[in-house]
């Protein structure tokens, strides 16, 4: 059952192309337009919305930050992404107008139902994008976009996660399509992108022998930190968050930006900064920016290792350690910049001796607020 893995996550982790690709099949008609029957929702009323607010804990809420980045920019929509348990307690302004979108890999969480029975009590219209067929939370949602990531059975998660992310991508290009604010061919072009992202997670996995070696060589350290920017910031903060579940490091994860602004005071002879780094065929000066927090951690002690996309040339000097991922569009990368970060935290766990799928203190599914 665990696929000759020794771990259910192993396992998982190199689940993630199917994950990917089962969450985008049956999704177009033969006219390559997005069809999202099951949804259950009036396009009528989604094309109404004036707002989106996602509700997610943990890993899901993280996937909830990619889904803004790629929303706001496609559908120009305003965004928020808030955690489940914070959101009733300060008076959230919502109407009949608000799209809530929950992301939950089980369905289940507490924390999560209880703020979209909220929202729904306010007149909010609500879509739970989900990997457990018929759970809570769909069932008492207005609409449901399901991931087909199969069955998660180690507490960490890592295939839910690129599932939901794949998932907000697709509800983002159907807004973008009802309400006209891509053109066709554009749509195509991502979801021709988006296709070919299992072969290249594929190829990530591939190269995963480099990543363990790295993790066995650091089992020791200490504290890890992690940095991003734009939507490699959710990546930097779902790379740290794998590490203190299982392998119990301490690990925080910053977006880049923010380090003038305190975090750099951390960092000593040694400290180990994984960097996510942006395309250089993104947008602005977002890589440059990058490139040069590496330089200034580096100048003070940092050993880095960097997750750059291939053909990257600017971080080699900079880092001690490099994971070059496959090229894709900008907004996709975290599908692929993610696994790096996950393969590194299990075979870190596992180094240290610890049960990687059963982690202490957890639980798979937290039915409790
Ligand atoms: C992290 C993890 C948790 C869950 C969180 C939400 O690896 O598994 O942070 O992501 O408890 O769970 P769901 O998605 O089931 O609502």
């Amino acid at each position: 059952e665990k696929g000759g893995f020794g771990t259910f996550m192993e396992k998982e982790i190199h689940d993630q192309p199917k994950a990917v690709e089962d969450t985008l099949l049956g999704r177009t008609d033969a006219s390559g337009r997005l069809v999202l029957d099951e949804l259950r929702i009036d396009p009528e009323e989604l094309k109404g919305i004036s707002k989106i607010i996602v509700l997610a804990c943990g890993t899901s809420a993280y996937a909830g930050m990619v889904a803004k980045y790629a929303i706001e920019h496609w559908v120009r929509v305003p965004v928020e992404v808030e955690l489940s348990h914070e959101f009733r307690y300060r008076d959230p302004i919502i109407d009949d107008s608000t799209l809530i979108v929950s992301l939950s890999q089980s369905g289940e969480t507490m924390d999560t139902l209880m703020a979209v029975r909220y929202a729904k009590e306010q007149g909010a219209r609500t879509l739970a994008i989900c990997n457990t067929n018929g759970s809570t939370i769909p069932r008492e949602s207005d609409a449901v976009l399901y991931t087909h990531a199969g069955p998660e059975i180690a507490v960490a998660s890592t295939k839910a996660f690129l599932a939901q992310i794949t998932a907000s991508y697709l509800l983002g290009l159907y807004m973008a399509q009802l309400r006209g604010k891509l053109f066709q061919g554009e749509i195509e072009d991502i979801l021709a992108d988006l296709h070919k992202i299992p072969g290249k997670i594929q190829e990530v996995l591939d190269g995963g022998d480099q990543i363990r070696e790295l993790a066995r060589e650091m089992a020791q350290e200490p504290s890890v930190l992690f940095l991003g920017r734009h939507v490699g910031y959710p990546v930097a903060m779902e790379g740290a968050l794998k590490l203190k579940e299982i392998a119990y490091i301490h690990a925080e994860g910053f977006a880049a930006g923010e380090l003038k602004h305190g975090p750099i005071a951390l960092i000593d002879q040694g400290q180990p900064v994984f960097v996510v780094v942006p395309s250089p065929h993104g947008r602005d000066s977002l890589h440059a920016k990058v490139v040069s927090n590496i330089q200034e951690v580096r100048a003070r002690g940092a050993r880095t290792i960097t997750v750059a996309e291939a053909g990257d040339g600017d971080v080699v000097d900079y880092s001690e350690t490099v994971f070059y991922v496959p090229e894709t569009q900008p907004l996709l990368m975290p599908l692929l910049t993610t696994v790096p970060l996950q393969i590194f935290a299990c075979a870190l766990a596992a180094e240290k001796g610890y049960d990687v799928d059963q982690p202490r203190n957890l639980a798979k599914s937290v039915t409790v607020e």
